[in-house]
């Protein structure tokens, strides 16, 4: 096919700068490995084949990028450099496509950004940049018609080279046809001793190819990400940007340097995001959310106008409309509340339902408890739900009132609109409408003599006890 364009992403280097046990590429940005957002990158531009350069260890990478039958896993046995790297892939290449380079630890460029490098006629058209600190990069050395010569490695590098603030960002498009022949006469005469696929472009000078360089604006978005000081720069760029993409699309982020969006999360109109809120994918809020200050919350759903007050933590829950939430409580995975469920502070509640109405407003625990609608649980409810082994069910039916500081020992089922009295014990059934109390009876005692204090010797003894007298 004629014009065709392949995408290469080199993903096989050590990372030993990173040094971490995790691949460097793995590393998440957003709660997404570096190399899936590269990855999905090369799939906006529709190419006809992506080839993935990996190191032979590469099962984490199959586990953790997403292969639609689109990707061509191409293993570098050894790591001899990125030009190396790239002799791995030419095989499996179509001889007339126009190739892409593209850096697994380069995450953040974006399609836009590629597009005029796409565009471009050149033989070998580099993506570059100018860096205030280009240190660690490939320099862009051209001769005094400004023409680039070839690009040089900092290790490669005179004091004269270092001063250059142009630098390679990594990124390439090789005309049709052109790459063979380059990659063939690549040598590993250099600091390194590895194959540079920067070497091209001085190959491409001597064959009288035409180089063309595309400059972007954008240092950020063309970083290198090979330590874990680089990772949290590429993180908070990233952060900003998709900050930025939410508040234009009508997401109101109090500060937007002070919010973490991992994964994927969707967001309805007029939703409010305070400070220092985290939140990881997969999420889902409707209209009108808000979420207050210091949230954290993962793998959940909120529906429409609910509001999760300060300091809350969800991971796996579902809410409903119109619900309330905190502050200070927490949601664990299993959690279902139905519309205008409220929870209110140290509540706790896991793998439990809660019908449209009911609240739990103050310090308790709801685990495996099935609950109804209008259901009031009072400050203290705690369902004792484990007996050492197993698990067990609470119900409350709907319109249950159960009564403060209440254990309800599972299983246990509370019949619709009964009422249990404050600091029970509640080990059996209840039948709907009665009221079940279970607590040792108040015994008044007449004229009680309060402890004093011994006159020698620390502590207390009751008024009426004998002194006492040794050890
Ligand atoms: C590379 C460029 C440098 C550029 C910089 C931009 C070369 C020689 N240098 O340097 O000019 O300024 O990127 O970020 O190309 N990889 C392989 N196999 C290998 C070696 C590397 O697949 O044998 C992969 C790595 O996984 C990584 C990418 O290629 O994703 C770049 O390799 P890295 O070692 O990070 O190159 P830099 O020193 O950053
Ligand atoms: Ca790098």
């Amino acid at each position: 096919m004629k014009n065709s364009l392949e995408i290469c992403i080199l993903a096989a280097g050590k990372g030993t700068r990173m040094k971490t046990a995790t691949p460097k590429i793995l590393q998440p940005l957003a709660g997404t490995p570096m190399l899936a957002h590269v990855v999905s990158t090369a799939r906006t531009l529709n190419p006809t084949k992506i080839h993935l350069v990996v190191s032979p260890d590469h099962e984490a990478l199959k586990s953790a990028i997403e292969d639609n039958g689109d990707l061509n896993w191409v293993v570098q046995s050894e790591q001899l450099g990125t030009g190396h790297a790239v002799q791995q892939a030419a095989p499996d290449m179509d001889p007339d496509a126009s190739i892409l380079i593209l850096l697994a630890d380069v995450p953040l460029l974006r399609q836009e950004t590629l597009q005029p490098l796409l565009e471009s006629p050149a033989d070998v058209a580099v993506l570059t940049v100018d860096l205030v600190d280009p240190t660690g990069y490939g320099r862009i050395q051209r001769n005094d018609e400004n023409q680039v010569l070839r690009i040089v490695e900092e290790k490669d590098a005179d004091a004269e080279t270092r001063a250059i603030s142009e630098i390679n960002t990594g990124i390439f498009k090789i005309g049709e046809g052109q790459l063979p022949g380059l990659l063939s006469r690549l040598s590993n005469d250099n600091q390194q001793q590895e194959y540079y696929l920067t070497d091209i472009v001085e190959l491409a000078g001597s064959d009288g190819l035409h180089i063309a360089t595309v400059k972007t604006l954008s240092a950020a978005e063309v970083s290198g990400v090979n330590d874990l000081v680089q990772l949290a720069s590429a993180e908070r760029a990233f952060q900003r940007r998709q900050a930025e993409e939410l508040m234009k699309a009508g997401v109101r982020i109090l500060d937007p340097n002070r919010v973490d969006i991992r994964g994927s999360v969707t967001f309805g109109q007029d939703v409010v995001i305070d400070v220092n809120v985290v939140i990881e994918g997969p999420c889902a809020f409707g209209n009108g959310v808000v979420i207050e200050s210091g949230v954290v919350i993962q793998s959940s759903r909120v529906g429409d106008s609910s509001r999760i007050k300060a300091q809350s933590n969800l991971e796996g829950a579902q809410l409903g409309e119109h619900c309330q939430v905190g502050p200070f409580a927490r949601l664990r995975p299993g959690t279902a509340l139905a519309d205008g469920v409220a929870i209110g502070n140290f509540v706790e509640v896991k793998q439990t339902t809660m019908g449209s109405g009911s609240k739990a407003s103050h310090l308790s625990y709801l685990g495996d408890a099935a609950i109804g609608e209008r259901v009031n649980v009072g400050a203290g409810t705690i369902t004792c739900n484990y007996d050492g082994v197993n698990k067990w069910q609470t119900v409350l039916e709907d319109e249950v009132f159960v009564g403060s500081n209440t254990a309800l020992v599972a299983p246990v089922t509370v019949g619709a609109g009964a009422t249990i009295g404050a600091g029970s014990t509640i080990t059996g059934s209840i039948a709907p409408a009665a009221l079940g109390v279970a607590r040792g009876r108040q015994r008044n005692i007449d004229d009680w003599p309060r402890p004093e204090k011994a006159s020698d010797a620390p502590g207390l003894v009751k008024k009426s006890a004998p002194k006492q007298t040794g050890v």
